[in-house]
């Protein structure tokens, strides 16, 4: 890996490098955030061509650490780790799915699902965490006096930083917002053996809190504000475009919150273009629940001024509750990161309310999905581009489903009860029966007769 180099550099253009093993989260000039830059010109001693062909080989084998997902592009994400370091739990290579009943419901049939949940802890966060505690590993073998690894989190984070920590043997604190997580969500960290700490606050208050906590460098940062993290989950893109045999699609969706993934997701798209692999970028949309929505508030406000959306035009906000709390942020910590890869990939932000979220998500269940509630907003926001003829019926589509289902059980359950605050539009509800052969025959049958009616 020596041919390979990457540092760290602010996104406010500052020519200063940093080390990837150094113990810094924001550029000490400007206070901006930082990203990770990799030398292009050793990457592009290979060929586009012969990077695919070195991809394709890794893809899904098992010579550690290149079957992970993650890690077959070890050279793109984080080329400074040794294989001897790399703490993977061979995460990636999620299923690319086309979601062929419910695109084709919807108007449009060449849709696809980026199944990121069906991961080792059940969202995307593997990808990020796999690099950041493999860094972590690596620096603590170079005598850095790192004793923990901590996070803020809105429940999915905690849970891959639990996971990664516990296989690695290093310690991790994690701060979630008291009562604001799903029960499956807490419980992973609880049994991964974290210090768990339950704050009486919510995500950004938790944020500044672990801010404060990492100013101590024994403590190091596991939240996406440190770029490592968006190391790994630009691999989403690059597989995204590895499943369409290289090809790149017109439209990818993505739930945001503290906007870490959008960004991470236009910076695996620009790699594979600026190292020749693709030809052009994809649109960006990033949704959001109505509950949680600065961003898309600042886009509706420079969309009034027909011009791009500027950090000047962003106000925080005091995130609602919603079903989608994995991503109640008002705040979010990756905002300027956000605004330059929606300029990059003629981004637009939409929003979904509780309804249109929950609708949408049990709506593409019926065609055998299992969603979570931020694919649910994603859905949802794809429905309303679609009936606005934004995005159109010919168009190759990609939502990024960030978690798997199982983890909010809690939201299907009360949309299928009816508990929730507003009619469930797909309502779903048990059949109470007896345990007369004769009787629960003949009520299955009127229920079978029901359901084959025509809608009135
Ligand atoms: C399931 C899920 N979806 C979407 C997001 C949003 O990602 P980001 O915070 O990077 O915008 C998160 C982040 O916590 C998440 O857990």
């Amino acid at each position: 890996m020596a041919r390979y180099s990457a540092w760290f550099q602010s996104v406010s253009g500052d020519p200063e490098r940093y080390p990837l093993t150094e113990i810094i989260y924001r550029c000490p000039q400007t206070g901006e955030l930082l990203e990770v830059v990799h030398d292009e010109a050793a990457l592009k001693t290979k060929s586009a061509s012969e990077w695919k062909s070195l991809f394709d080989g890794r893809y899904g084998r098992t010579e550690w650490p290149y079957g992970s997902g993650v890690w077959s592009k070890h050279e793109w994400v984080q080329p400074l780790v040794q294989p001897e370091n790399v703490v993977s739990l061979y995460e990636g290579n999620s299923n690319l799915l086309w979601a062929e009943r419910y695109g084709a419901s919807i108007g449009v049939p060449d849709l696809w699902v980026k199944q990121c949940g069906t991961s080792h802890t059940g969202s995307f966060k593997d990808l990020g965490m796999t690099v950041l505690v493999s860094s972590v590993k690596q620096m603590i073998s170079e005598g850095k006096p790192i004793r923990a690894i901590a996070c803020a989190s809105t429940g999915d984070t905690s849970a891959a930083l639990a996971a990664y920590g516990a296989a690695a043997a290093i310690p991790v604190v994690v701060l979630l917002p008291k009562g604001k997580i799903s029960a499956a969500q807490l419980i992973q960290p609880i049994a991964n053996g974290a210090i768990v700490c339950s704050l009486d606050t919510d995500f950004d208050g938790c944020m500044r809190v672990v801010e404060r906590l990492t100013h101590d460098p024994h403590v190091y940062l596991g939240n996406s504000l440190n770029s490592l993290r968006v190391e790994g989950q630009k691999t989403i893109s690059v597989e995204i475009v590895q499943q369409f045999d290289w090809e790149v699609p017109d439209w990818v969706l993505v739930p945001g919150g503290n906007l870490g993934n959008v960004s991470a997701i236009a910076k695996g798209f620009q790699q594979l273009q600026r190292l020749g692999l693709t030809s052009r970028l994809p649109r960006l949309v990033c949704c959001q629940a109505a509950q949680a929505n600065p961003l898309y508030r600042a886009y509706q406000k420079a969309l009034a001024d027909s011009r791009p959306v500027e950090l000047r035009d962003f106000e925080p906000v005091h995130a609602g509750d919603t079903l989608a709390s994995a991503i109640r942020i008002g705040s979010p910590v990756s905002l300027s990161k956000a605004i330059q890869a929606l300029a990059d990939c003629d981004g637009i932000v939409e929003q979904a309310t509780e309804q249109e979220l929950a609708d949408a998500a049990a709506r593409a269940d019926l065609t055998g999905m299992f969603n979570c509630p931020h694919t649910g907003v994603a859905l949802a926001c794809l429905e309303k581009l679609v009936a606005r003829n934004i995005i159109q019926k010919g168009q190759r589509v990609v939502v990024v489903s960030t978690a798997h289902g199982l983890k909010f059980t809690e939201f299907k359950a009360q949309y299928h009860e009816k508990r929730l605050d507003f009619i469930s539009a797909l309502p779903n509800e048990p059949v109470e029966m007896g345990s007369d052969p004769e009787q629960v025959v003949e009520q299955i049958y009127k229920v079978l007769d029901k359901r084959s009616k025509p809608a009135d």
